[in-house]
Formats: C-alpha cells, sequence, structure tokens
C-alpha cells in the first residue's frame, strides 16, 4: 500500500509496527491474489478544498525577503569534512565458485525498491551467491509493471558490480521454474518467507545458505527491510553503499528527459522577464544573481492514498472526510491506527502531512519569494488543481513534468508511476535545494543521496508545524519567525548515522570518507 513509507518516524517502533501492519499483508495481498484494489468506484468529493489559513496566506502574499536572508538560503553548504569516496575502499574479490542464485521480489514504490536492490546485493555477497536481477512487485496503489531494466540502467549496474558479485538477468533454463507465478501458488521448499525484519549476516548463513547448498536457488520474498544497518562488516557496508551510489543510474532516456528538465529550470526565460518587469530594478538585479539558474524541488506527496491513511482532516468538508472514510475502510478495513484520534490531537503530534497550502506557506516563511523556481515532483495530488491554487499563487514560477516537457517527451513515462518518479527523483537529486512536505522513503531516499553529494536538503520540522498549524491566531511575522528558528538546523548539515538507522538516509560514516 505505500503508507508504512510516510510513517517512518524518528522511532524505530513506530515504523517496524507499521512495516509489520502494513508490508506483510501487501505482499501477501500482491503476489497471492490478482492485483485487484484499485480505488473504490466514483466517490462525490466535489466540495472544493478552501484555504485553510487565510491569514498566514495574505501574510506570504505581501512577504519581503531580505537580501541576507535570500543569500542564505541559496547560498550552498560549506565543505563539511566529509567526501564521496575515490573507490568504497574494498580489495573486493569474486568468490571461484557461486554458491547458489538468489532472487528477490520486491514491493512497495520505487524508493523502497531501491533500497530491496542495494540489500540483494549484499545478501549475495554475503553468501558467495549469483545475483538475479531483483523482481519489482506491482504496487497496488501505483500500478506500474515496469521492470527493473526499464527503469535501471542494467549494463552499468552489472559492470560496476563486476569485481563485487555476479548478476545474471535471467536464470539459466535448469532454473527457469522459479517464478513469482511458481512461489504464488504453494508451499515451496526453495522460498525464504520467515527473513525478520532487520536479519543479520548470519541469518542469512544459516537460514539460506542451506537452502542454496541443497537446491542451487532461493527466492527470498518477502525481502524489504531484512537486513540490519548495524553489525555488518564494513566491506558489506560499503557495498550497499556502492550500490545505492554508482551502480544504480537511471536508463538513458529517463536521464536524457531528466537532463533536459534541470536545463530548462535552469534557463528558462520566465525569471528574467519576471524581473524586467520589476520596476525596481536596481534591487532586483542583485537579488536575481542570487538565485540565477537555481531552483527548489518540492517533492508533495499528497495522493488519496496518504490522505487517507494519515485519518487528518484536510478541509475538503464533509464529502471528502467521508470519501477518505470510506477509502480507509475498503483499503485497510478499519486498520488503520491514527483513525482513533481526533484531527487536532493529530495535528498536535505533527502527524497530518502537510498539504500544498500549508508546505507553501513553509517556504514562504522560509524566504523564497515570489521569483522562485520551484520544481513540483508530484504523482496525483489529491483534490488536484483547487488543492494547489494557494501553494502557485505563492510560487507563480512553479512548473512540473507536464508544464516543462512536451507530450512526445513525456511519452514514454506516462501512466508508470515509476517512472515518473524516476525522473522526480533525477531532478530532484540535481536541484539546489530539495524540500519534502512529508517524511517519507522518497524523502529519505533523497536526503541520503543529496547527503553524499553535499547538497541541501529542508526537513521540515513536522512537530513544529503541526501546532503552528492548529493556532489561528498567529500573525505572519509571528509564524515566520517560529519557521526560521525550527528550521535552521534542518537544512542537510551531515548528521552521523546512529544505531538502527538506515545507511541509504544517513550515508555518513559508512558510505563517505573524510578528507
Ligand atoms: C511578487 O512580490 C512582489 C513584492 O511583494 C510584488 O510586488 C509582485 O507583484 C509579486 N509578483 C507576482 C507575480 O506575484
Ligand atoms: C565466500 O568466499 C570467500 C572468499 O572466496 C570465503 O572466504 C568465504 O568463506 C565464502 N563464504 C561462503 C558463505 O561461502
Ligand atoms: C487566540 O485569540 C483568542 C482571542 O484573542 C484568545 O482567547 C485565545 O486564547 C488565543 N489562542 C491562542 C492559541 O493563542
Amino acid at each position: 500500500m505505500g503508507c508504512h513509507r510516510f510513517h517512518q518516524s524518528r522511532k524505530r517502533g513506530g515504523a517496524m509496527a507499521s512495516i509489520f501492519v502494513l508490508l506483510l499483508p501487501i505482499f501477501f495481498a500482491s503476489i497471492f491474489t490478482p492485483l485487484s484494489h484499485s480505488s473504490p468506484a466514483i466517490l462525490s468529493e466535489s466540495n472544493l478544498p478552501k484555504p485553510r489559513h487565510s491569514r498566514l496566506f495574505k501574510g506570504a502574499l505581501q512577504r519581503e525577503s531580505s537580501f541576507e536572508q535570500l543569500s542564505e538560503l541559496w547560498m550552498p553548504l560549506p565543505d563539511q569534512g566529509w567526501n564521496t569516496c575515490k573507490d568504497f575502499g574494498m580489495a573486493s574479490r569474486l568468490p571461484e565458485t557461486s554458491e547458489g542464485y538468489i532472487q528477490v521480489f520486491l514491493d512497495g514504490g520505487l524508493n523502497q525498491q531501491r533500497m530491496g536492490i542495494c540489500d540483494a546485493v549484499a545478501v549475495a555477497k554475503i553468501l558467495n551467491a549469483t545475483l538475479v536481477i531483483p523482481y519489482l512487485e506491482v504496487n497496488p496503489v501505483w500500478q506500474d509493471s515496469s521492470t527493473f531494466v526499464e527503469i535501471f540502467d542494467v549494463d552499468h549496474f552489472i559492470s560496476i558490480l563486476n569485481d563485487d558479485i555476479r548478476v545474471v538477468t535471467e536464470l539459466p533454463d535448469e532454473y527457469s521454474w522459479s517464478t513469482r507465478e511458481y512461489y504464488a501458488t504453494a508451499i515451496r521448499a526453495t522460498r525464504i518467507k520467515n527473513a525478520p525484519v532487520h536479519a543479520s549476516a548470519h541469518w542469512y548463513l544459516d537460514n539460506v545458505l542451506p537452502v542454496l547448498q541443497s537446491y542451487g536457488i532461493a527466492a527470498i520474498s518477502p525481502f524489504s527491510h531484512r537486513l540490519d544497518f548495524d553489525n555488518m562488516p564494513m566491506e558489506i557496508q560499503r557495498l550497499r553503499c556502492k550500490v545505492n551510489f554508482q551502480a544504480l543510474v537511471f536508463v538513458p532516456h529517463i536521464r536524457a528527459l531528466g537532463d533536459s528538465l534541470v536545463s530548462r529550470l535552469r534557463y528558462s526565460p520566465g525569471r528574467s522577464e519576471m524581473v524586467r518587469d520589476n520596476y525596481l530594478r536596481e534591487v532586483s538585479d542583485a537579488r536575481d544573481d542570487l538565485a540565477a539558474g537555481k531552483f527548489v524541488v518540492l517533492h508533495l506527496r499528497f495522493d488519496k492514498d496518504m490522505a487517507a491513511h494519515s485519518a487528518c482532516d484536510f478541509g475538503g468538508g464533509k464529502a471528502e472526510k467521508l470519501a477518505l472514510a470510506k477509502y480507509r475502510q475498503v483499503i485497510w478495513q478499519g486498520r488503520v491506527l491514527n483513525s482513533q484520534f481526533t484531527d487536532e490531537e493529530l495535528r498536535s503530534q505533527g502527524r497530518c502531512p502537510l498539504t500544498p497550502e500549508e508546505i507553501g506557506l513553509v517556504l514562504a516563511a522560509l524566504g523564497f519569494d515570489n521569483s522562485t523556481r520551484l520544481y513540483l515532483a508530484s504523482h496525483k495530488v489529491y483534490g488536484g488543481e483547487a488543492r494547489i491554487s494557494t501553494l502557485r499563487s505563492l510560487f507563480p514560477l512553479m512548473e512540473d513534468k507536464k508544464s516543462l516537457a512536451s507530450s512526445e517527451e513525456r511519452a514514454k513515462i506516462k501512466g508508470k508511476a515509476s517512472l515518473l518518479a524516476a525522473v522526480d527523483y533525477y531532478v530532484g537529486l540535481h536541484s539546489d535545494i530539495f524540500v519534502s512536505a512529508s517524511p517519507g522513503n522518497m524523502h529519505n531516499a533523497m536526503a541520503g543521496h543529496r547527503t553524499y553529494i553535499n547538497m541541501k536538503t529542508i526537513r521540515p520540522n513536522m512537530a513544529l508545524l503541526g501546532p503552528l498549524f492548529l493556532n489561528k491566531n498567529l500573525t505572519w511575522p509571528e509564524f515566520q519567525r517560529a519557521v526560521i528558528e525550527g528550521h535552521k538546523n534542518r537544512q542537510g548539515y551531515i548528521r552521523l548515522r546512529k544505531g538502527q538507522q538506515s545507511i541509504y538516509t544517513y550515508p555518513a560514516p559508512d558510505c563517505m570518507c573524510q578528507a
């Protein structure tokens, strides 16, 4: 369902609980039954979502950012003493013989699958096995059947890992029976289905190696989050980093489209026209230089699935409330823990995803002015254009895949959620500043990858923002001060990974080298 992803909480307990609650049933649903539950039939959700913070919005529209504020915002991160590593420092050798084939079936969205791929390489290495290119499950929410080779450059993947592990794109004939369908229809001796969350290297040696040795193949599923981040040999940890930051690149047509979008964002005429029309010429020239050719990517995941799962109220009135409650009932059958809380309780704890309006207010408060180039990385926004109109009026130069690329350019990715997400990932990675409206897999993947290349990433302080938005008395200057203060330490400075945290979100120290 993908819902566990915005529940990846600060505490491991929360994340674990939701993985158990949500991931496992999903896996079973997806492997043992045909993919069925798409959205329930048309619901009447016709009430237009209204702006909910009109007082702040009025203040934001008239905002003026000081030169100092803008220059600090756009200034790249300083050198923090951590760099990418020249090589991942391994005297890695291929084992002389392979113990057999490792197959994994990966669920979740693109970013969760990405972590699964990195872990699969590590497991193959631990076992001296040959990795079969991972099978990407069709996610019931996003419904994209694109395969690994349609998303990632498989030749690059294999050649980068050439000295580390053996990889095959297909099983040899004698194992061709080992398919997803084979495992979906009965209990099979070669399927490992009890890998614990965050299993150790020893667990794999004790439980999977014997299967490999008996049958020559082991199919592990579920596999997401099934390899520990702690107590791993350095060599294995470095290999996971190498996969994530070097081996996994998108197919050429995604990179080409991403490059075009990036260059249109950097060099499009929109902004200079705006500056020319501005009568405050002197000021605007200097200001414009600060942000010249720069852009922000805003990742906005605000789809119905997420809105419903959060159990928060988003101001779309009774119709929307009913529609979301019904969706929750159909998809999760009353298992959404949040629904026992009121909207106010959830908001005061910062557990509601920010709406487009709210993240717009946050960006405005941080000092982004109305000439900011904003790229909206987003799939479907629940409530559609009506829901993003406030954000658009705060940031008139907002673009997305659709506004920047022609329909010919988009033909190859149209309707394919994973490829669309891949383009957004690529543009996000190349942006000057990345912000996401909610914590989740995309945010974590991007935060980790951008830390690796020392690029700015703003992490919204949900615990601060929830209560701020509840307080209807707040004036714009008060809101602005609180937001600036509450985000000083959330702009991408290196935070060393702590126990149990993901190396893909916190790549230092495991994946990085000190200068
Ligand atoms: C941008 O903000 C300035 C200053 O607040 C204002 O004068 C201008 O009209 C705004 N431009 C747009 C396109 O909203
Ligand atoms: C894998 O190969 C290495 C070196 O060839 C060897 O030291 C190690 O014991 C092997 N591990 C397994 C599980 O076969
Ligand atoms: C908001 O303002 C009202 C009236 O001025 C006051 O009674 C109330 O305590 C204020 N609420 C907060 C959260 O400050």
